[in-house]
């Protein structure tokens, strides 16, 4: 024992050299430009009513907290198959299947589909949770440059066998979106199997929040698509869409669905409830993308004053504010908290040297004039750490 806190000891030190140690913070009394609640679903009085209800409805039938094993034991019910059915006619997919959450989603679906011989050609940016999927299923992986058509040819191209392709919708470290339908009749030319992920994208993008797959009406060139549920849609878990045979072959193969408890009732309700909140979620929808054109103006005249600041402009709730180095940026993101905004530094390695960056996120309850001090304290900070 006494060796090994030795060991981690080691590692820590090593974090906190290199000015990227993590530890966990409250920081719900500041202005929220920072969690995944794009639309406000996360803090809807509505959504909280309308889960409840449904939960109240259905609890009388099953009389269990917790749902007391794995779908293949005694964790389903037919509300699972209801939802999972409502979902797959929303997203105007064949099949969904409910997991725990998109982490799981992701690893569990990649680990199970790409098997030894396969190849898995990945954009550079990709989440980590899609990262340890590749990393548990045995088939080799090569990334291609982000969002890069030519790349992601040219990698195809160099091999032969099973060929998949990962890639986010709508990136959560640079908040640009991919160009997927370019993508997929590039898949479609190599035989090669698409999956996306829409974690930044459902509730935000596309009609009444479908996502970009359905919006570029792809469902069919894609694999699986993989939505969840903890970001705009403000509650907990995911689903991997697609055909039958994927969710078949998923609920036969898939170790992080097989081997986990099914998902609680609490939980499964709000997800239903989210879903049926979401067409009429449309003015925030409307009022978060002009907040967006009110940022990007603000931001631009603003970095026009600071040239080490690098600002990816983008129509997205996700903005991005490079400023390079751990230190630095560690120290803009601390002082922006103390004029009580909830803002967080992107640190490397999680982005490339050079890349750090604070990651904004702008949401449909935010206010012109919380933007507004936004820039002003940005720039009194930027005066003084550039001085
Ligand atoms: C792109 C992407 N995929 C998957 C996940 C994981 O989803 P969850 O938080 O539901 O585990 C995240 C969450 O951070 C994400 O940003």
């Amino acid at each position: 024992m006494k060796d090994f806190e030795k060991r981690v000891g080691q590692f820590l030190e090593k974090r906190r050299a290199e000015d990227n140690f993590r530890s966990l913070q409250n920081y719900a009394h500041l202005i929220d430009l920072s969690s995944n609640d794009y639309i406000g679903l996360a803090r809807s009085g509505t959504l909280y009513q309308l889960a409840e209800e449904k939960y109240r409805k259905e609890i009388h039938k099953h009389n269990k907290n917790g749902a007391t094993g794995s779908r293949l034991i005694s964790g389903h019910t037919t509300l699972f198959s209801t939802i999972e059915k409502e979902i797959a006619h929303f997203h105007q997919q064949e099949s969904a299947l409910i997991f725990n959450s998109g982490y799981v989603a992701n690893v569990g679906l990649i680990s199970c589909v790409a098997r030894k011989n396969d190849r898995i050609i990945y954009d550079e940016l990709i989440h980590a949770s899609m990262h340890d999927g590749m990393r548990m299923s045995k088939a080799a992986s090569f990334s291609f440059k982000h969002n890069d058509l030519h790349d992601l040819e040219q990698q195809l191209s160099n091999g032969n066998g099973q060929q998949f392709v990962l890639v986010e919708s709508l990136y959560s470290m640079d908040g640009d979106e991919a160009p997927l339908k370019e993508m997929a009749k590039i898949c479609a030319k190599y035989d090669a199997l698409m999956i996306v992920d829409e974690a930044h994208a459902i509730g935000v993008k596309g009609l009444e929040g479908r996502g970009l797959v359905y919006h570029y009406g792809i469902q069919a060139q894609c694999l699986a698509t993989v939505v969840t549920y903890g970001k705009a849609m403000g509650c907990h878990g995911a689903a991997v869409l697609g055909p039958a045979w994927l969710k078949a072959y998923l609920i036969n193969f898939c170790r992080s669905f097989i081997f986990s408890t099914a998902m609680p009732l609490q939980s499964l309700c709000t997800i239903q409830a989210a879903y049926d909140l979401l067409p009429s979620q449309e003015s925030a929808r409307i009022k978060l993308q002009n907040l967006i054109y009110f940022f990007n103006q603000k931001m631009v005249e603003l970095c026009n004053l600071y040239s080490e600041l690098e600002y990816l402009k983008g129509t997205n709730p996700i903005q991005i504010l490079i400023f390079p180095d751990n230190k630095r940026i560690k120290q803009l993101a601390s002082r922006l908290q103390g004029d009580g905004f909830n803002v967080r530094a992107i640190l490397s390695p999680t982005v490339p040297i050079g890349k750090e960056r604070i990651r904004i996120c702008l949401h449909a309850f935010n206010s012109e004039n919380e933007i507004d001090t936004f820039i002003n304290s940005l720039n009194r900070q930027m005066k003084k750490l550039t001085l």
